[in-house]
């Protein structure tokens, strides 16, 4: 194994472990953890990655391995031009209105892009009050991680108008959500974008903020 590799894997498990102990209530500083960087690039050619990707339903429920969320998470809204702050996906004037929660066994994360890291929103496994929120979607309950994908939509509509900023939100969802499922395929795992759900019901099994719209439910995890 490269050196590089060996640090980032030590930083990656001691990262994990540290999470344990974050309480959901404290300071914000204290609820955060580092997300192993995105180091590895994929050996998939990206024709053979759209071609390969189908909306999976069934997971096999087992915990996904912190560089594989890490690799997810960055995919849709991590930091690709560390000049501008421009992140993976586009979006219209650089607003950047999405928010990422990551849900899984452990309890709710915010996906911070800056610092790559992931800040401690709920705790405890949330995911069968998603999957009832979701219309009873069982395969919510059932996979490993699901990314929720949420906007807050005033930051693109002060520059471009309500009606014309809810477009672009709604845009720019689509844009992240595609290149979740496509990261998904190159890691040889499945997923579902989910549009079917209860937005308030969603924002209370999650503990997240009311200005924090959910727009998609990402389930993610090994295809059954
Ligand atoms: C906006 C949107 C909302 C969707 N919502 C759901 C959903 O709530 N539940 C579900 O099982 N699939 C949902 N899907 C997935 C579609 O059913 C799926 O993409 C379609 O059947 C085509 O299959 P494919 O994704 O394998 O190409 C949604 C897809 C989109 C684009």
């Amino acid at each position: 194994m490269k050196p590089g590799i060996t640090i980032v894997t030590v930083a990656a498990i001691l990262g994990w472990l540290s999470i344990e102990g974050v309480d959901a209530a404290g300071p914000a500083d204290q609820r955060r953890v580092e997300l192993p960087p995105p180091v590895e690039a994929s050996a998939l050619p990206v024709e053979e990655a759209i071609a390969a990707r189908r909306s999976v339903r069934r997971f096999i429920d087992r915990p996904l391995a912190d560089d594989v969320i890490s690799r997810l998470l960055w995919s849709a809204q991590g930091i690709t031009e560390p000049t501008r702050r421009l992140r993976a996906a586009p979006s219209a004037g650089a607003t950047y209105p999405l928010e990422l929660y990551l849900v899984d066994h452990r309890g709710v994360f915010r996906y911070l892009p800056e610092g790559h890291q992931l800040e401690l929103a709920a705790s405890g496994d949330q995911r069968a009050g998603l999957a009832q929120a979701a219309l009873g979607q069982r395969m919510i309950g059932e996979a490993p991680i699901s990314i929720v994908v949420t906007a807050v939509g005033e930051r693109t509509a002060s520059r471009y108008g309500r009606a014309r900023g809810e477009r672009y939100v709604h845009m720019e969802a689509g844009h992240a959500a595609q290149n979740i499922h496509l990261q998904a395929v190159a890691l040889e795992l499945g997923s579902v974008p989910v549009g079917a759900f209860d937005d308030q019901e969603v924002q209370g099994v999650l503990d997240i903020r009311d200005d924090h719209e959910p727009l998609y439910i990402i389930p993610i995890g090994q295809s059954r």
